[in-house]
């Protein structure tokens, strides 16, 4: 039925494609700000085409051509993804989609400009609140189901920023420097599933350049894309990205944001074509896919839709409520209990931070007070302000010393504390992730009285803690969205047992992060020196230790792994395990697989997140968990064939409720695995493979030279058996081996990798 009606389209687009002139054609090629060119023609109207910001919520502007961005309709204000993608909950983030997808419908927005999957490469990102995890794999899960979901309601998501876009530093010129095995397997994994089984009806070609190229025009990004992922939706520019409109178009570029109008971008499209630097057939493809796209904007709209919003809030509740992570809880603090007498503190309880600035931004449709909603579950709330952002030395002196005095008549302290909404945007990044000075003097001088407090944070990304040693209970709520202030309440009072789980590492300084010394680059340029070890990869090969590692979050009640008959399964691809929950209340657990390959003589492999699982039980219950695997689990990007290819070793899995809280072990050998060679492919690596020695004796029988070198592999003496032997791939025997000619290396290749198959 789909596929009926998508050829349908197709059809039309084809017919309406005929009709129009080369000066219409061009001016599809560009939106103007919002919204796509009107065309009138022999089929009827081909209608504007509007888009909006949305990864937090719909960003739709009242008018069309304000320049004042934040001047927008008030829309449902959820969690930043930054918060979100802490609840590791696929079906929520699929029906997070599909809110959007309503509250899009009632705008008359056609398509999101959301989500957003670049990695958190560096704690100073200006957008990590926007961002989703410093790892590729939980991106990926997560994003295609929120694609998923705002597509099922007809509405189009647009995946941004492809690609490599991980700092606001100059994000318009930066060249980001990425070697090939890292930019697989780390920054493009993040969109690889998204766009393949999200289907994303348009994708945004980010601002910087990578590895030489701007996104808008970069042909190993868009053969990537087009190529080897098969997209064949809409590629749009970031907002003022479009640089090459000749080498954009010829690569896959659809549309660029804005670009050139009018007459203007008829004049280049005609000399670009007059000039034979485009065919008339790669203007047509770009065209039609925004004709398509336009069809099925219009077949999807809904007149006089409107959504509920009072259900829309209490949703964004719901997953402030599965997000928020509480990060200690020594001697069970947390809950408050209702009859206890408590101390709210802090600026931010009654002026919340609750979203983050920039494009993300929405004007909230009912925006909750933390200490209103405390008031409401708690019969002894008192608070003091504590402390004032932007105030003076003296004034924050004179407020701190207001809670000391009267902090020893209250049974526990809840000071909220984060970061000012000025501080983390998009269009800069931060220069430090420390909480402002008053805020840490606050809660540094309240436990050093020796008062029992919980901190309540909310920022939108990572911090530095100096206190965390001595702060009993902390509840990470991070950028809680419009009913933020509940979802908090309702954790701290224990009417909701948090589940939330960190979606990115927490040093203990900025300074220990893999990226430190690369980060933002110089004026030009930034090398992506620590490679494929970002985040938890790097913290955990170096056994650097971190203040709360990834994947941490705890509960209200605990959870026992046991194993069930395997605990991996190969075959199936899929890990399998009972999970009970032994403590006495309700909640949720998020089970993660980690699995590292470990192979002699090769470098070391990260450990990577290959799965995981959210479940709910109650007190006692006990369940079966399965865990499905990503193929990619044994596999490695490789170099020299440009391909992921299955790999040889001993695969480490860890089954556990963190990063480092692994609580059921496993290894898998894998080893019959087809290996594939290329023209560089090392004698050496290739030998390591059992059987590969003989045939490549067999692939050499007429050529004395070569086989001379793989004979030397097995010499006594170790300088001729790796420098000389191991050391040659196939491309250094052909410039030593007069007789080997290329077209005898690729039926080598083509042979042994056949033979392997
Ligand atoms: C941002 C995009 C956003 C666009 C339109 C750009 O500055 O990078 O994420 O979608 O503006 O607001």
């Amino acid at each position: 039925m789909e596929h009926q009606k998508v050829n349908g389209r197709k059809q039309t687009a084809e017919k309406i494609l005929k009709d129009l002139s080369l000066l219409e054609k061009a001016s599809l090629l560009s939106q103007i700000v919002w919204e796509t060119t009107e065309i009138h023609h022999m089929h009827g109207e081909l209608d504007k085409f509007l888009l909006a910001d949305g990864p937090a919520g719909i960003r739709r502007l009242k008018e069309y051509f304000d320049k004042d961005i934040y001047n927008t309709k008030p829309s449902t204000c959820y969690p930043s993804p930054g918060t979100y993608a802490s609840s590791w909950n696929r079906e929520l983030l699929f029906e997070l989609g599909q809110h959007m997808g309503r509250e899009a419908r009632q705008e008359e927005v056609d398509t999101v400009l959301a989500p957003a999957v670049n990695i958190k490469r560096n704690p100073l990102g200006g957008r990590n609140f926007e961002y989703y995890s410093e790892d590729p794999y939980l991106t990926g899960e997560l994003a295609t189901e929120f694609i998923k979901g705002i597509q099922r309601e007809g509405i189009g998501a647009c995946l941004k920023h492809f690609a490599a876009n991980n700092q606001e530093t100059r994000r318009m010129n930066i060249c980001a420097e990425i070697d090939e095995e890292t930019l697989h397997e780390v920054y493009l994994t993040a969109f690889e599933k998204p766009v393949r089984e999200g289907c994303p009806r348009m994708v945004m070609a980010a601002y910087n350049q990578v590895n030489g190229e701007y996104c808008a025009s970069n042909p190993m990004l868009f053969g990537i894309l087009r190529k080897k992922w098969g997209y064949e939706g809409v590629v749009v520019t970031d907002c003022y990205a479009a640089h090459d409109l000749e080498k954009g178009l010829r690569h896959g570029l659809t549309l660029q944001m804005p670009g050139e109008s009018g007459a203007r971008i008829g004049e280049r499209v005609l000399e670009l074509v007059n000039a034979g630097q485009i065919t008339e057939a790669e203007l047509d493809a770009a065209v039609l896919r925004n004709i398509e796209m336009a069809l099925e904007a219009k077949a999807n709209r809904v007149q006089g839709y409107e959504y509920d919003r009072e259900k829309h809030h209490a949703f964004a509740r719901r997953i402030a409520e599965e997000s928020m992570v509480l990060l200690k809880n020594d001697g069970r603090l947390l809950p408050l209990k209702k009859e206890e007498h408590i101390l709210v503190t802090g600026e931010l309880a009654v002026n919340p931070r609750f979203q983050g600035g920039g494009s993300s931004h929405v004007n909230p449709w009912k925006l909750e007070i933390p200490l209103e909603e405390l008031k409401k579950l708690g019969t002894h709330v008192g608070y003091l302000q504590g402390y004032r952002i932007g105030g003076s030395r003296a004034e924050n002196e004179m407020l701190h010393q207001e809670v000391l005095d009267a902090a020893g008549g209250y049974d526990k302290i809840v000071v909220f504390a984060g970061i000012p909404e000025l501080i983390e945007s998009e269009g800069y990044d931060r220069s430090s992730i420390q909480l402002p000075q008053e805020q840490n003097d606050l809660i540094t001088m309240l436990t050093e009285q020796g008062q029992r407090v919980a901190v309540v944070l909310a920022n939108g990304s990572v911090i530095e803690m100096p206190w965390r040693e001595q702060v009993p209970a902390i509840l990470e709520s991070y950028l809680g969205g419009e009913a933020g202030g509940s979802a908090a309440a309702a954790i701290l009072f224990g009417k909701v047992n948090p589940s939330g789980k960190l979606a990115e590492t927490f040093p203990i300084c900025l300074e220990d992060n893999p990226s430190h010394l690369y980060f933002p680059g110089n004026t030009s340029t930034v090398v992506y020196g620590e490679g494929r070890f970002v985040g938890y990869k790097y913290y955990d090969a170096l056994h650097k230790p971190v203040a709360f590692p990834f994947g941490h979050g705890l509960s209200y009640t605990e959870f026992e792994y046991q194993k069930a008959d395997t605990l991996v399964d190969k075959e199936r691809l899929q890990v399998r395990l009972m999970l009970r929950n032994s403590g006495s209340q309700e909640g949720k657990e998020t089970v993660q697989v980690y699995v590292q390959r470990k192979v002699h003589q090769e470098s070391i492999y990260p450990k990577k997140l290959a799965g995981f699982k959210k479940v709910c039980l109650k007190p006692g219950e006990e369940q079966e968990i399965c865990i499905p695997l990503d193929a990619r689990t044994f596999m490695h990007y490789r170099t020299d064939c440009q391909e992921w290819n299955m790999g040889n070793g001993t695969y480490e899995f860890l089954v556990g409720s963190s990063m480092q809280d692994i609580r059921l072990e496993e290894r898998v050998i894998i080893g019959e695995v087809p290996y594939q060679i290329s023209e560089d492919s090392t004698i050496g690596d290739m030998i390591r493979v059992p059987g590969m020695y003989e045939k490549l004796e067999e692939a050499f029988k007429n050529h004395p030279v070569s086989l001379e070198f793989l004979r030397m592999t097995r010499d006594e003496d170790p300088l001729k058996a790796i420098s000389m032997g191991s050391l040659m791939t196939l491309r250094t025997l052909k410039r030593t081996d007069g007789t080997l000619l290329d077209s005898d290396i690729e039926e080598i290749v083509r042979w042994i990798n056949g033979q392997n198959n």
